[in-house]
């Protein structure tokens, strides 16, 4: 199979921001997935050069039209190895065989008769580049530059889109799947509901002399929408290229609902008059926004991918993106989200698991993986890896990203449970469960590589770490191929490599440190790593992670219909609701007024219908079989809230 995916061409009057990034990251992450299960691909981004927006760009810079945006197109090509991004082939708009297909397409729709010169008179944008309906606007304005158009008559050249209309529509009906999600192909739908106006495709050279001078009348250059679509064509080298034959049936374009109507009416209606098929696919997707605002330069929050690798590394920013936004909808960018899926998805629950199961790996059978026992029972893993491999397929085909990777997420939290209920170290102990503990370590490190192998197109860099700690080489296809996700693919004897933690934890917002404070930090670190290799242990991180403070039972009551527990209120200074287990041993009234000690950093869970802020401590103590609970006290009264230290 073959995968030509691209991205919209960047215009050149802007620096790379989060938004651009999230585009050209899901591209990427795209075409890594097509690759892994075994696609050709290629993928295709770049920058948009002409126009009045560019021209106005340069001309406030103070410099040639050409010089202004080579600068700005290398920026953006600069920009994304940073970011883990590969593209095949970077456009521009500049570039010479782009500027002579447009001229070749052009004079073809021209022959055809699909382009006829007309007086018009619009209302026009210069910020959209283009002539707005009445309809678009809101109180006289456009709605995404805040400005007032500005009336022009001008004799134009003018597209026969309205010929291609009906078409259109039948094809959209025909390929549900043609635009996705289903919201932006009913947007386009109803808005091919009412008949099209034909597209005025010149600008007069008097008013604009930076663009495609049109082949069959140079007093006009090509309108930038024009001109810019059909790189998705030049890139594929059209109409000649054996690229082209091979890559133009499979073509899927990604991007954002701002400019769905260029792709979803424009565009296809000029390559029906050219005559050629259909791209394959839109995927549109929605907006960042940060902290609940519009990204804006005037507003000072743009967001830039480069500040975002410096501070929590490349993974992290393609991880966070991709299992933040659902694809579709908006999304907010703020620097406390990206720091709290760095910690507890990353470094808790990914990094804790690839550092525990390696340093038992490491104690236990010297860093060599163990053959499994045949015959073990033990499927608990492996059935989850097969369903998880499904759903993958699935998701990640169907750019549902977060939704593939909150099913990786399942798998990595069973697999952190598996360890504890299996208890590995206490096997150690027992010659006799040796076999045991072979498979339990197989098991654990066929997780890991699985884990590997899906998260690659997400987080290349990472995954290429996570390899070479396995005793993986580069490119083997047990971590670059999905045709290797079937449980089991590893062989045992694979030797491990110790390699350094995957995501060191950081504690808020890099902020400006005195030297004094970097120098605890560092000790601090040492230390963690020094706990880090014995297995079964956290770290002294971790443990400060947890908030314990005495509480003090204000009133206690039993949950309906639930033997075992009991709803208290508790002051910590701040009043709050806790339910515990402990009704089997203790009645409402003999604990009012004591107090205990809870853990009170724990996210809010509804247990029989109550909410419980938190967790009480208790002893756990066996006799003859059974347990007790017996609660945990402080020694003297010391005031509600005092924390544990
Ligand atoms: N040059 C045209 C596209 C021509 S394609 C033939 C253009 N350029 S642009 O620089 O304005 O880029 C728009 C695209 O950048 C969006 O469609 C989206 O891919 C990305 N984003 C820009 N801002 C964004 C957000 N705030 N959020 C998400 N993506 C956005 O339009």
């Amino acid at each position: 199979m073959t995968t030509y995916i691209t991205t919209p061409i960047y215009y050149v009057n802007a620096q790379p921001h989060l938004g651009h990034a999230y585009t050209t990251i899901v591209a990427d992450t795209y075409a890594r997935f097509r690759r892994l299960a075994g696609d050709t691909v290629r993928f295709q981004t770049g920058t948009d050069e002409h126009g009045d927006k560019i021209a106005e760009a340069a001309a406030k810079d103070g410099v040639s039209p050409q010089e202004y945006v080579d600068r700005i197109s290398a920026m953006f090509r600069e920009s994304w190895p940073a970011l883990d991004i590969v593209p095949d082939n970077f456009i521009r708009t500049t570039d010479a065989d782009h500027v002579a297909t447009v001229q070749k397409i052009l004079q073809q729709v021209y022959d055809k008769g699909d382009i006829y010169f007309d007086k018009y008179t619009g209302l026009y944008c210069t910020g959209c580049e283009r002539f707005l309906t009445e309809k678009e606007l809101v109180d006289g304005k456009c709605p995404d530059h805040q400005t007032v158009p500005e009336e022009i008559t001008e004799q134009n050249y003018f597209f026969r889109m309205s010929r291609y209309q009906q078409d259109l529509i039948d094809h959209i009906h025909a390929n549900p799947e043609f635009i996705t999600p289903e919201r932006y192909r009913n947007e386009v739908l109803s808005f091919l509901s009412e008949p099209l106006e034909d597209l005025c495709i010149s600008r007069p050279t008097s008013r604009l002399t930076w663009g495609i001078p049109l082949p069959f009348d140079d007093s006009f250059v090509t309108y930038v929408w024009f001109d810019a679509l059909i790189n998705y064509l030049t890139g594929i080298g059209y109409p000649d290229s054996d690229i082209f034959q091979r890559y133009w049936d499979v073509a899927e374009h990604v991007i954002a609902k701002d400019i769905l109507k260029p792709h979803a009416i424009y565009w296809p209606t000029m390559i029906l008059s050219m005559g050629l098929p259909l791209y394959k696919k839109l995927h549109v997707h929605g907006y960042w926004n940060v902290d609940e605002t519009k990204m804006s330069k005037s507003i000072g929050n743009v967001v830039r991918p480069a500040e975002l690798v410096a501070e929590f590394g490349v993974d992290c920013l393609r991880y966070f993106t991709l299992r933040e936004m659902s694809f579709g909808l908006d999304s907010s960018f703020s620097a406390d989200a990206i720091v709290a899926r760095r910690n507890s998805d990353l470094a808790n629950d990914l990094g804790n698991l690839f550092s525990r199961s390696t340093a038992m790996l490491n104690k236990y059978t010297a860093g060599v993986v163990p053959a499994p026992v045949a015959t073990e029972d033990d499927t608990v893993l492996s059935a989850k890896a097969a369903s998880l491999v499904e759903t993958y397929r699935q998701s990640m085909g169907d750019f549902q990203f977060h939704r593939a990777l909150a099913s990786i997420w399942e798998l990595i939290s069973l697999a952190n449970k598996y360890i504890v209920s299996n208890e590995p170290w206490a096997l150690a102990n027992d010659p006799e469960r040796e076999q045991r503990l072979h498979t339990v370590l197989y098991n654990l490190h066929e997780t890991l590589r699985l884990l590997t192998l899906l998260l690659q197109p997400v987080m290349p860099g990472i995954c290429r770490e996570m390899a070479k700690g396995l005793g993986i080489a580069e490119g083997d296809p047990l971590v670059t191929s999905l045709d290797t996700a079937a449980w089991g693919a590893l062989l045992p004897g694979t030797k491990l490599v110790k390699i350094d933690a995957l995501f060191p934890r950081m504690e808020t917002r890099k902020k400006q440190q005195a030297p004094q404070q970097k120098k605890k930090q560092k000790k601090k670190k040492k230390s963690a790593q020094k706990t880090e290799n014995m297995e079964g242990l956290i770290t002294f991180d971790q443990f400060q992670d947890l908030e314990l403070r005495v509480a003090e039972i204000v009133a206690a009551e039993a949950i309906k219909k639930s033997d075992r527990l009991l709803k208290l209120t508790v002051k910590a200074p701040e009043e709050r609701t806790i339910v515990a287990g402990i009704a089997e041993y203790y009645k409402p009234e003999e604990i009012v007024g004591q107090q205990v000690l809870i853990v009170a950093n724990l996210k809010p869970v509804k247990l029989m219908g109550v909410e419980s802020q938190g967790m009480v401590l208790a002893a756990k103590v066996e006799e003859g079989g059974s347990s007790r609970l017996v609660l945990s006290a402080v020694s003297a009264p010391v005031p509600a809230g005092a924390k544990v230290a």
